[in-house]
């Protein structure tokens, strides 16, 4: 039990005692926990608070004022230990040694995928012959796609194009020929249209993806013959893999062009002496082609006696497979970096 003065002046030592043990503290979570001792509840102060009611009333306010004064001080010295604490975590900042040599991490640069650099170089091949990009939907009506390129619901050459149905009369489109059929509906010849973009089949191995990419060749006017058609496809061929390739003409069948062929040029890896990319025959397939059917012409309302007209389609993928040698389609979707810097 102590009297009024000593009371008083044991609060008062609580100053430098809270001060002798927050000074060699280093974080803030010590002082904090140092400051609950001396003022949380439990704390020190509070303890010794707990003496005053024992003293005669009329000594007890000079008590508390001695209370709230040791409790200022507390609380000073917290905020004080708090700003040396502070301000030594600058300075340790400001002392690491930066090495401003090292170079620095090379920040990558986007680009374009290899496939839009491909499709692109393709498109500005055949711009020199005066061919301008034309646009159609990937989901596409049966009509545009099939019917009216000669392809009826029941024509076995639907069974080469795996289609998936969007409902009985709209599909994702099989290839870019229907681009044909809008432009010639749209567009009074002359035509000269490319037509790269995205088709969809029910086909998923190595070397094909259920979505592709696909170049269509459109040209109508008076005078066009099978010549022409092979005269571009050889320019482009040259001028894409710039080199000097043949190309090669398989008469085959599309519905929609009579003749048709199928496009074959020489291997542009081992240039036609056989290699892997050619499975050694020299030669590899890069699209089908033909002359636009009179029965197509009349589908879109143009006069085949009056116009004719060659189309041709080949694969994207292709031609940067040709080019690079990647063995599998599935590269070209899967975004990986690792694959994608390549080029
Ligand atoms: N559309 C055909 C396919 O995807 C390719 C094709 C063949 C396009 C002959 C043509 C062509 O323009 O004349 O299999």
């Amino acid at each position: 039990m102590s009297t009024t003065p000593e009371l008083i002046a044991k609060l008062e030592k609580l100053g430098d005692e809270f001060l002798a043990q927050a000074q060699p503290l280093a974080d803030e979570q010590s002082i904090r926990a140092a400051q609950a001792q001396f003022l949380g509840k439990k704390g020190k102060v509070s303890e010794l608070m707990k003496e005053l009611g024992k003293l005669p009333p009329a000594e007890r306010p000079q008590v508390g004022a001695a209370a709230n004064k040791v409790k200022e001080k507390i609380e000073q010295l917290v905020e004080a230990c708090l700003v040396r604490i502070a301000n030594a975590a600058k300075q340790q900042d400001l002392a690491r040694k930066v090495d401003i040599t090292l170079p620095a991490r090379p920040v990558g640069g986007g680009h374009l995928h290899l496939l839009t650099q491909v499709r692109q170089e393709a498109v500005a091949v055949f711009a020199e012959l005066g061919f301008v990009v034309a646009e159609g939907p990937q989901i596409e009506t049966d009509w545009h796609t099939f019917e009216a390129l000669a392809i009826p619901k029941d024509h076995p050459a639907r069974d080469m194009q795996d289609t998936f149905y969007v409902s009985e009369e709209i599909v994702l489109r099989t290839h870019t020929s229907p681009v044909q059929v809008r432009t010639m509906l749209t567009q009074p010849p002359p035509i000269r249209i490319v037509a790269p973009g995205h088709v969809y089949r029910r086909d998923d191995d190595p070397t094909h993806s259920p979505m592709f990419t696909q170049l269509e060749g459109l040209a109508v006017d008076t005078d066009i013959s099978f010549s022409d058609l092979k005269g571009t496809l050889l320019h482009f061929v040259k001028r894409f893999f710039q080199k000097d390739l043949g190309i090669r003409l398989r008469p085959s069948y599309f519905p929609f062009v009579e003749p048709g062929a199928e496009v074959d040029m020489q291997c542009s890896f081992c240039g036609g002496s056989g290699c892997r990319i050619c499975k050694q025959t020299g030669w590899v397939e890069i699209g089908g082609a033909g002359m636009v059917d009179p029965d197509v012409f009349k589908n879109v309302g143009i006069d085949s006696e009056r116009f004719t007209g060659f189309a041709f389609g080949m694969g994207i993928e292709r031609m940067a497979m040709l080019r690079h040698g990647v063995n599998d389609i599935k590269f070209y979707y899967e975004g990986d970096v690792r694959f994608l810097e390549q080029f």
